[in-house]
């Protein structure tokens, strides 16, 4: 199943604006929610459209750490550490069902949960765990107790981790990371999309291309990137004048794809493959497949353009937290060396790699 998004006729004045054709011509000016070079903090996330100027980003990732992958073994650089605590909603469906949970079973599992933390306003959410757990301390009952102080240690976390510190869209380590890749109006392949946050983000920073974003649960299609904010600022450029702007969801040209990344009929087609929080859950055996899914897509010249979560305690803490939310699939927390190696040795040569806030991320090309 695909869907298209409406693609209108944008254009944009000197001031930002944007104007697009109706038989009246009317002139819209949407409020901005955040101005060039500010952040703000909303309920449910971050807008930031800071650091415009391409030299700053540099601020924003830590590069380049090994010179030469050849010289590089796994003894050097161990193996990545797996999280093992599954949700509970696993154990229950797997009692309920007599059986292991499937891949895309865990994967709509976790979309949902996911879906719905994106969702919350963190300070209402909040409140209202904090009602409740007064409620629940005058009801002196244990049980009860633990489970909303669960509720509240996943609240905090989540409203540091994602809300305060933008550390999973982290636009700016993100624009940092994307930076200065020789491509005009790319094509671009979004591998186990979700939301599809990073191919907006690349197609603000190299506008008038298209991304298809590919996602095997239909929910990220209609939820996930379906309610993605359009009020959400993505800093790219102005492809007339060169100047920042900033770029939102519909202004985009983008094609939504509900199937199995196996099953897709492209060819070596797109200036770009990527895949954000792929490559970790595919136990050792079937990574050079899921890497592979980078290279058959990608015409001569194309980047690969791979993340992962980067082993920290910090990741170690959300994952243990955020347990009940987040761990329905088989995961990996790894370093940019172990990801490095995984590309290298399956085929790739390494142009960038690094660390932004909560991520590896490394740029790469078939060899
Ligand atoms: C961990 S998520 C990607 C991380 C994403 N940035 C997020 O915010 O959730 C991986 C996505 O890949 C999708 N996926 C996994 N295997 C797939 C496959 N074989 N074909 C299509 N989609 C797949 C899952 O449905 C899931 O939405």
């Amino acid at each position: 199943m695909s869907m298209r998004m409406p693609q209108e006729d944008a254009d944009t004045r000197m001031d930002g604006a944007v104007h697009r054709e109706s038989p009246v011509h009317i002139v819209t000016t949407p409020e901005p929610a955040v101005e060039l070079g500010q952040t703000r903090l909303g309920p449910h996330f971050r807008y930031d459209l800071r650091a415009p100027d391409p030299a700053l980003l540099d601020r924003f990732i830590v590069e380049n750490p090994v010179y030469d992958w050849s010289q590089l073994s796994w003894r050097d650089v161990g193996r990545p550490f797996r999280v093992e605590n599954y949700a509970n909603g696993r154990r229950v469906w797997e009692e309920q069902n007599g059986d292991t949970m499937p891949v895309k079973t865990a994967w709509e599992h976790f979309n949902r949960s996911f879906h719905s933390w994106f969702m919350k306003d963190v300070p209402a959410e909040q409140s209202r765990v904090l009602r409740d757990l007064a409620r629940k301390l005058t009801g002196l009952k244990w049980s009860d107790i633990t489970a909303v102080w669960e509720d509240l240690q996943q609240v905090a976390v989540w409203n540091f981790a994602h809300r305060l510190s933008d550390s999973i869209w982290d636009p700016r380590g993100k624009r940092a990371l994307f930076r200065g890749l020789d491509v005009e109006k790319p094509r671009i392949l979004f591998l186990g999309a979700a939301e599809g946050y990073e191919a907006m983000q690349l197609l603000a920073m190299y506008p008038g291309g298209e991304a298809v974003l590919v996602d095997y649960d239909e929910f990220c299609m209609t939820h996930r990137f379906g309610e993605f904010p359009d009020d959400y600022p993505f800093l790219g450029v102005n492809p007339r004048t060169g100047a920042p702007r900033a770029w939102h969801k519909s202004e985009m040209n983008i094609t939504y794809i509900v199937d199995d990344i196996r099953n897709l009929p492209f060819g070596r087609e797109f200036d770009i493959v990527i895949s954000v929080g792929l490559l970790e859950h595919f136990p050792d055996e079937y990574k050079p497949e899921c890497l592979d899914w980078h290279r058959r897509f990608l015409k001569p010249g194309g980047y690969a353009i791979v993340t992962t979560p980067r082993l920290s305690w910090k990741s170690r803490l959300f994952y243990h937290v955020m347990a009940e939310a987040m761990n329905y699939t088989y995961r990996e927390l790894m370093t940019v060396q172990q990801m490095g190696l995984y590309l290298y040795e399956n085929g790739f040569d390494i142009l960038r790699h690094g660390y932004i806030k909560a991520h590896n991320g490394i740029i790469a090309r078939p060899r």
